[in-house]
């Protein structure tokens, strides 16, 4: 596992958006930020787990969460500028972006892979997560250290067969995190990285690999050290790299 030991404090005042939120690493990454201080803003398809997540980091006595459900599927451009311009209303800015919410599609040959299943992965995958940054990077201007954390896979480094569109849509991310870090080389209050979580015990998982026993895997909580790192103030100077959070 990735060696950080963040301390508590580490994320007080902080204004970070998670994607995903509601299931698996978002959810863990969403909780584990609330726990070090963070307002956190969650972002997903599925309203009644985003609420789950809420009342946990309300129970907590965490500083309150924020929710916007939102299919990354559909949501166009329209939707990422209102969406912008709610969070500038209200928050005034943004520290910290993981994006983290995925699709895995299908497990076949390119050959026969579904050329609709292939745009519904690299919508949610790739040009939402590139429409989202877009639309909240004048936010992050206004933050004296800002983080953007894209999620990666192994197979966004190494292709690998029947790994299809999310293989490639995890190269595009990590194609999309160079860029980006390059083009912001110059700002010092921003840093633009990505985490490869390694293989961790969610539904994800599970369908990618139905028949291993689930329990050899972490769960999203361990793998928390990375995504603490990455969002907090111990990683100012790293910027454009690809990390692995195990
Ligand atoms: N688990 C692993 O072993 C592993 C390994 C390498 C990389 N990763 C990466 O880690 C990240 C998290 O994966 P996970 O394992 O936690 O997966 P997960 O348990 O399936 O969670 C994925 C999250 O993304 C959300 N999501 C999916 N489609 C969406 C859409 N159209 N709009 C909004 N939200 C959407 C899901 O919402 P719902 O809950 O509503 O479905 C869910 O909250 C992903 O980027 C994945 O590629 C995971």
């Amino acid at each position: 596992m990735y060696d950080y030991q963040a301390p508590d404090n580490l994320l007080q005042g902080k204004i970070i958006l998670v994607t995903g939120a509601g299931d698996g690493i978002g959810r863990a990454a969403a909780l584990s930020y609330a726990a070090h201080g963070a307002t956190v803003i969650l972002l997903g398809r599925t309203e009644e787990k985003l609420n789950a997540v809420y009342d946990e980091i309300e129970a907590a006595g965490y500083p309150q969460a924020a929710i916007i459900p939102l299919n990354l599927e559909t949501a166009g451009e329209t939707d990422f500028d209102r969406l912008a311009a709610m969070l500038e209303e209200e928050f005034g800015r943004i520290d910290g972006i993981l994006h983290n919410a995925s699709l895995l599609g299908i497990r076949t040959p390119i050959e026969s892979y579904d050329p609709i299943v292939w745009q519904q992965v690299m919508q949610v995958n790739v040009n939402s997560a590139f429409m989202l940054t877009q639309a909240l990077l004048s936010l992050t201007n206004d933050s004296e250290d800002a983080s953007i954390i894209f999620t990666s896979s192994g197979v966004g480094r190494k292709g690998k067969a029947f790994w299809g569109a999310y293989a490639v849509s995890k190269f595009a991310t990590e194609g999309l995190m160079q860029v980006l870090a390059d083009e912001l080389e110059h700002n010092q209050n921003i840093r633009v990285n990505s985490i490869n979580p390694g293989a961790t015990r969610t539904n994800m998982r599970v369908n990618a690999y139905p028949a291993e026993n689930p329990e050899n895997n972490p769960t999203p909580e361990e793998i928390m050290p990375l995504y603490l790192y990455l969002m907090g103030r111990d990683s100012r100077t790293v910027t454009g790299q690809s990390m692995n959070a195990q």
